[in-house]
């Protein structure tokens, strides 16, 4: 979704000497000195960095000053990706001491260059991430009448000036955020206060860092890391002012709505602020397609090598024992709990399901499996009992941290699973957990999805013995050979028929997925890949559901996807194929094993290696049903990294 970054940069006289820099860790040597930094190719960069949470415009303003000694704002915008902005950039001032720009995910208003951000009127330029949903009130408010865009950050706009008429800056800013209703992270730069960016952060992510080169603000680590190293992650509320060495609350009741009109600057260079910031550590993750065509692909590439780093970090195969501490359950107190509830959305929900069917199973604790949209707006009794479990790759989804903060408000415990440091899920979580599967930047979640799953199957498992439960038979065995079970599935030969199966799948309208207990989750997410990629209409459906309903859309024209390995639900899985076959439909079956009869009722067939472990075994058949969506989505041409009207991080509710 959108993505804001800004950059102030020092006074030329202020800038650190290189030799006395006291910048620690592995970014001190990668950050340019000031006199290289050029802020146009700075925000350029990072908006390339920001593409990957899904956007369809984008737009610059840099601030420059003019022969006279005045400053003034250049602004350019396009519609469409990030190579359609660059030869605009040309247009931009080079030296340029202040700027802003943004990724554009349109919510009010289609994606043109008018709608784009910044928007500038006046000398003031906005950049803003979420929705305003009281813009309406707002706009009737103004006795303004001449909109160029259909945004509601437009109406922000004109509201800062109507407020700036009989208030200063600071005192605008803060009866900005006493108007807005719904999520208004801003970056906002006006030409006559050359020295000041100011920000707001309510619903979408915003952080401020600090490097030798100046301040700098983005809703995302990745856009600053190299040039910032101490980080200031505002909370929900917090309105301030940034400069290039110092960050100054406005409202400093840092996490509340309710307002207060105190103030608190935080200098980057003062030791006594330094508890405030957060060091960036570890070397920045350099990710690119390398060889591969689509991100995606390589994604899927890279599940063996992520899933064998998550065993090997929580496993440990030769005592035959699982790393509590790995599994961030030290800092959870295990034995208050009496139920756990997990959320997430859409795949980190269909890998929760999962993962609640092996704790029900294995920790034998009763568990809840909700979509985060839906936990938070009902009546859920959530006690200090409740052991809730966060499912998340980006750890910024709105929906997923509403319900966290409502978890925690009522009492329980947080334990969350994600893969981006310093999310917003991590920062607020009772507990958490890194789940290591590197960055991933295809919209459609592969090898995240997996790690999650196998994730939480270990929890699940810990749980297991920690109740002293007797030792779960074939665990270790499965575990020890995962990685090269999903390995064989990406084999050339089973690429090989994949691909055949994409083109024949990318010729339909409509395919229902279908299978039972894990599998049926295998199935609702396998529908999401090729819905989400193709654009063809996929349900799915535990198998059993089928003559509930289902089974009218079946005749010759459909087309089902079937997960039916040899475990014990096979027996019923083979009478709902006869069924749907009996009707006409081709069958795509995923299995295990060679079962004749079956291969000669479907339509097509792949068998996969055989684990003991449902839990497990799904993660294998997931990843055919990944490659299914992969190749029907090449056949049929489309973007498959950044499918139509979808967003990676998706921060709005
Ligand atoms: O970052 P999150 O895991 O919280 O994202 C949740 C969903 O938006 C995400 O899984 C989405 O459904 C994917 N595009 C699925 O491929």
């Amino acid at each position: 979704m959108c993505g804001i970054v800004g950059f102030i940069r020092m006074p030329d006289e202020d800038v650190v000497d290189d030799d006395t820099s006291d910048s620690v860790g592995p970014h001190a040597q990668e950050e340019p000195d000031s006199s290289e930094f050029c802020g146009k190719s700075f925000l350029f960069s990072a908006l390339q960095k920001l593409t990957y949470r899904g956007y369809d415009s984008c737009g610059m303003a840099l601030m420059y000053e003019t022969s006279s000694g005045q400053h003034k704002i250049a602004v350019q915008k396009s519609a469409g990706k990030v190579h359609r902005l660059s030869p605009l950039l040309d247009f931009l001032p080079g030296d340029s001491h202040v700027g802003i720009a943004h990724t554009r995910w349109a919510t009010h208003g289609p994606p043109t260059s008018m709608n784009a951000h910044p928007h500038r009127h006046r000398g003031i330029a906005l950049v803003h991430n979420g929705i305003v949903e009281n813009s309406h009130v707002l706009r009737d408010q103004l006795d303004h009448r001449t909109y160029l865009s259909d945004t509601d950050s437009e109406v922000v706009l004109w509201t800062i000036h109507h407020y700036l008429k009989e208030s200063s800056w600071e005192e605008a800013m803060m009866r900005l955020a006493e108007s807005c209703e719904g999520s208004y992270t801003m970056a906002i730069m006006d030409q006559t206060q050359p020295d000041k960016m100011f920000v707001t952060k309510y619903g979408s992510p915003l952080v401020v860092g600090f490097g030798d080169v100046g301040g700098f603000c983005a809703s995302d680590v990745s856009a600053i890391d190299g040039v910032a190293h101490r980080l200031l992650f505002l909370e929900d509320g917090d309105v301030g002012v940034l400069r290039s060495s110092s960050f100054e609350f406005l409202v400093g009741d840092r996490g509340q709505k309710q307002l207060k009109n105190k103030t608190q600057k935080i200098s980057s260079d003062d030791p006594a602020d330094q508890s405030f910031f957060t060091a960036i550590s570890g070397a920045s993750e350099s990710y690119d397609k390398g060889e591969y065509p689509h991100y995606m692909l390589k994604e899927i590439t890279e599940q063996p090598r992520v899933l064998a780093g998550i065993i090997d970090r929580c496993v440990d195969l030769d005592q035959q024992r699982i790393r509590e501490d790995e599994l961030g359950l030290t800092k959870i107190d295990l034995n208050r709990v009496r139920e756990v509830h997990f959320i997430g959305c859409g795949s980190a929900y269909y890998a929760s399901l999962i993962g609640s069917l092996a704790m029900e199973a294995y920790g034998v604790l009763p568990c809840r499996v909700s979509q985060a949209s839906e936990y938070r707006y009902g009546s859920v009794v959530i006690t200090p009992y409740t052991l809730v479990i966060a499912v998340s790759q980006s750890g910024e989804t709105a929906d997923t941290l509403g319900c966290v903060r409502h978890a925690l408000s009522r009492g329980a415990q947080v334990l969350s699973i994600c893969n981006v440091r310093y999310s917003s899920l991590c920062r607020i979580s009772t507990a958490s957990v890194l789940m290591g599967a590197q960055t991933e930047v295809a919209v459609a979640s592969t090898k995240a999805f997996t790690a999650q799953v196998l994730w939480l199957f270990l929890m699940a498992c810990h749980i297991h013995s920690r109740r002293r439960f007797p030792a779960l038979s074939g665990l270790f065995g499965d575990l020890s050979c995962l990685s090269q079970a999903v390995q064989h599935v990406l084999s050339p030969e089973i690429k090989q028929i994949i691909q055949h199966w994409g083109q024949q799948i990318s010729t339909q309208k409509s395919c229902l997925f279908i299978g039972r207990h894990v599998n049926a989750a295998v199935a609702f997410e396998g529908a999401l890949k090729l819905k989400e990629i193709t654009y063809i209409h996929a349900e799915a459906y535990p198998a059993g559901e089928l003559k509930h309903g289902p089974l009218a859309l079946v005749d010759s024209h459909m087309m089902m996807m079937a997960i039916a390995p040899q475990d014990h639900h096979y027996p019923k899985m083979l009478s709902n194929i006869e069924e749907v076959c009996a009707r006409g439909a081709r069958v795509f079956l995923v299995t295990t094993g060679e079962d004749l009869k079956l291969r000669s009722l479907c339509h097509e067939v792949i068998s996969v290696p055989d684990l003991i472990s449902p839990y497990l075994q799904s993660i294998l058949c997931t990843v055919v049903l990944q490659l299914v969506a992969y190749y029907s989505a090449v056949n049929l041409g489309y973007d498959v990294d950044q499918p139509r009207n979808l967003a990676k991080s998706v921060t709005v509710e």
